[in-house]
């Protein structure tokens, strides 16, 4: 027996049949074709199926599709920015020795995300804390970590030039008003 499950993935919305018994992660690299979200486990033990519900990282391989009905779903092909863009916080991975046999490296980066955008500046105990899920056989972590603690002072440089831009864009009105006004004036 199969249902109608509306997903919305990566901010489109999508209508699948499922089974029951269908996981999201089933859903995910099946029908929807994102296969950049990986299977190790299936267990909930190793994070490599790790996507963002609500913002919130969870194992896809725990969760039956029909229970993500009505929540934004994010893999790591929505991280992906116009024009092949890497996020932040892939590119960090990427440069910093973060990816070996990159199998882990979905579930790490969608981990990294959802921390970094509840605790800006981790420390390397929360960095681990956040990761513990998340098993790489490969780097030994300490690349990691790195690559998450230069993601985050790149976020925090771009969130600071960010503010001061808004602050800027905040002032112009009051220019504009006084330039519209004087022209009224005539
Ligand atoms: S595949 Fe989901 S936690 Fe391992
Ligand atoms: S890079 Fe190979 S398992 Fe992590």
């Amino acid at each position: 027996m199969t249902v109608e499950c509306t997903l919305t993935v990566n901010g489109s919305r999508t209508v699948v049949r499922v089974s029951p018994s269908d996981r999201l992660l089933d859903v995910l690299r099946g029908p929807l074709a994102l296969t950049g979200t990986k299977e190790g486990c299936g267990a909930g033990e190793c994070g490599a199926c790790t996507v963002l519900l609500d913002g919130k990282a969870i194992n896809a391989c725990l969760l039956p599709a029909l229970e993500a009905e009505g929540a934004e779903i994010t893999t790591v092909e929505g991280l992906v920015g116009p024009g092949g863009r890497l996020s932040v916080v892939q590119r960090a991975l990427v440069e910093h020795g973060g990816i070996q046999c990159g199998f882990c490296s979905p579930g790490m980066i969608m981990a990294t995300t959802a921390l970094l955008s509840s605790n800006p500046s981790p420390t390397d105990a929360e960095i681990r804390d956040a990761l513990t899920g998340n098993l790489c056989r490969c780097t030994g972590y300490v690349q990691i970590v790195a690559s998450v603690k230069a993601a985050a002072e790149e976020m925090r440089a771009r969130d600071s030039v960010d503010a001061g831009r808004s602050a800027r864009e905040e002032e112009r009105p009051v220019v504009r008003s006084g330039v519209a006004g004087r022209a009224g004036g005539g």
